[in-house]
């Protein structure tokens, strides 16, 4: 596991903003373009607002970045528990994202399955891919929950055997609902991948995952994430990690 551990959330959070901007300027000079797929949940804030005002996210990376999500919840856009919600009022509404650029998903959509399929579709017709391969986001950002799921991969759910499709409808009986997601297939493509893990709330897991050698997906969904991966996180999620390495 590529582990970089930091001194505070803050730190990591213009760690991980700073190792976007890298990406954008690589997939901007190598492509033209950086498709950027977000994570969810709460971690990735302080990411979208140090991108949006620290002003390192400049109007050139801007201009051609497409941005995409990760996974979303059932529920419309303006709820405030969106994914799409966050990422608006902590970076896409200060910065000057081309609309067409900003690939939305709509969790309030009345039927997700219809909703996931029109989303794969929309990564397939604008996200670099070689041939009929599996498109190559440049860069995918995710978080982890304090189960090990990550975008809206949750132990014991389908879509963690998903090996076709890039975007889907998951259930997630533990929570009582859909949500819709990226899948392993999509993300491990993906040029390069982030891992945020930030608090005491995800000790436990991150130290087991760090312990446990094999990869027990079902278990900790994150496992599935490819090796490749950069994992940032604060001391206060890394410190039994440490202990464990
Ligand atoms: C979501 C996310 C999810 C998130 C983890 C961690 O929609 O909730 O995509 O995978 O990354 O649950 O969430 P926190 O950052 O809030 O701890």
């Amino acid at each position: 596991m590529n582990l970089e551990v930091f001194s505070s959330s803050n730190q990591l959070a213009r760690d991980a903003a700073r190792r976007v901007v890298a990406s954008a300027k690589s997939a901007i000079g190598t492509h033209g373009a950086f498709h950027f797929a977000l994570a969810g949940g709460s971690t990735p804030k302080a990411v979208f607002r140090y991108l949006a005002e620290s002003g390192i996210f400049t109007p050139d990376l801007v201009e051609k970045t497409h941005l995409y999500w990760g996974d979303e919840r059932a529920v419309p856009n303006d709820h405030p528990d969106s994914n799409v919600r966050m990422a608006r009022e902590t970076m896409i509404d200060h910065l000057k994202f081309p609309a067409e650029n900003v690939h939305l998903v709509n969790g309030g959509a009345p039927n997700l399955a219809s909703e996931a399929w029109r989303v794969e579709k929309d990564i397939r017709l604008n996200v670099f891919s070689l041939g009929d391969l599996v498109p190559i986001f440049d860069m995918v950002m995710l978080g982890m929950g304090t189960d090990g799921h990550t975008a809206s991969l949750f132990p014991d759910t389908e879509a963690l055997k998903e090996e076709s499709r890039l975007f889907v409808a998951n259930d997630v009986p533990q929570l009582g609902t859909k949500r819709l997601t990226l899948t392993y297939k999509a993300i491990n493509a993906a040029r390069d991948i982030l891992i945020l893990v930030s608090g005491t709330a995800k000790a436990d897991v991150l130290a087991d995952i760090r312990s446990v050698p094999n990869r027990m997906i079902n278990k900790y969904p994150i496992e599935g994430i490819s090796k490749h991966a950069i994992w940032l996180a604060d001391e206060d999620a890394a410190t039994q990690a440490k202990a464990a390495s």
